[in-house]
């Protein structure tokens, strides 16, 4: 049985409680849910990976809830510092070298000798941090493979019976991941768009590598960010990008104005907003993907989005979504 927990006094006592103990509890920040679990328990990181069905070569985040507690873990870069001062708590995970004490669990950074962290701006997910008074491992809260999840109904439909509980705080408001940056090289390396803008983080540090064409990560036969996955956010049903309209048996992610007579549609926003996109992003591909198998739709028509601000993010995730699962590569465009 999962627990049902509310954000309140109680419910976070409860929730902290049972990741000292070691168990699962999904818990809302302002990207997705995050599948929390003590990362310094090597026990309570594995049971993170079994219950997602999960590959034990990619690493997991490691949530803190102060930059201060974060690089007592791992060692700041003045690049690091700088961008935890502009952008923590906030959607960025920041990849740095280990210290030599860091109590994180070996498996939780996949045996790397790098770790990522973040401070999330969700309160919370800061409040629970700060009960738990541990860092704690969360990767988002869905089946390994599956679209992450916006909502506690989300975490529940895949996810139910597999974890301790859940901490409902409502829907979450950024609703992609956080943007993951490599700092361990001479110049700050992109490996996952997300929350926090490319462009916004040149503005702080000067200039970043596109580490990932979208979903070419793989540089010099390294996989810089093992978890990068092409095939990812996969609905059931076949994506296929770029489309200007739906066919008669497809059903209509839109972006703007959308052309009518589609017999399934979701907006992700009428104006064209890139932040209203992507907090509805990952709940439009659940619904369509949903309704489409009811109505026996074979596809979902995705409309195209500019590749600027969180346009990257979002379009990342559209790319991989419709990468047919276990193939390696993205589908021609
Ligand atoms: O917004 C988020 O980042 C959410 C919330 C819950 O914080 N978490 C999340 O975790 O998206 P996950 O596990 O779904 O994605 C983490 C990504 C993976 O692609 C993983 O490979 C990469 O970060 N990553 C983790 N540790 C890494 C490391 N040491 N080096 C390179 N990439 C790493
Ligand atoms: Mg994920």
């Amino acid at each position: 049985m999962t627990e049902f927990l509310f954000p309140d006094a109680a419910g976070l006592v409860r929730a902290a409680g049972l990741l000292r103990g070691g168990r699962l509890v999904a818990f809302a920040t302002e990207t997705v849910y995050g599948l929390g679990a003590d990362a310094t328990s090597g026990r309570a990181v594995a049971a993170i990976f079994a219950a997602k069905g999960r590959p034990h070569f990619n690493p997991l985040i490691c949530h803190y809830s102060d930059a201060a507690a974060a690089f007592a873990h791992v060692e700041p870069t003045p690049t690091a510092c700088r961008l935890a001062e502009a952008f923590w708590p906030g959607p960025l995970t920041l990849v740095l070298y280990r210290r030599s004490a860091c109590p994180v669990a070996p498996l939780a950074g996949a045996g790397l000798e790098t770790l990522a962290v973040r401070v999330p701006a969700h309160r919370d997910a800061l409040a629970l941090l700060r009960a738990v008074g541990r860092p704690v491992a969360a990767p988002s809260a869905n089946r390994s493979g599956d679209v992450s999840p916006t909502t506690a109904a989300h975490v529940l439909a895949g996810l139910s019976g597999r974890i301790d509980a859940v901490l409902d705080s409502g829907p979450c408001q950024v609703g992609v991941e956080s943007t993951v940056l490599d700092l361990t090289g001479a110049q700050p390396v992109l490996l996952r768009p997300g929350g926090v803008t490319r462009e916004a983080i040149v503005d702080v540090v000067g200039a970043v590598d596109r580490g990932i064409p979208s979903a070419g990560f793989q540089e010099a036969g390294i996989l810089r960010s093992p978890g990068l996955l092409v095939s990812h956010y996969a609905p059931s049903l076949p994506v296929r990008l770029q489309a200007h309209e739906a066919a008669a048996n497809e059903a209509l992610l839109a972006f703007g104005p959308a052309p009518g007579g589609a017999a399934a549609m979701f907006q992700l926003s009428e104006a064209g907003d890139l932040a209203e996109a992507a907090a509805n992003l990952f709940a439009g591909l659940r619904a369509l993907d949903e309704q489409g198998r009811r109505l026996g739709l074979c596809g979902i028509a995705v409309m195209p989005v500019p590749e600027q601000g969180l346009g990257l993010a979002i379009n990342d995730r559209l790319l991989r979504a419709a990468t047919p699962r276990g193939s390696s590569a993205p589908p021609a465009p």
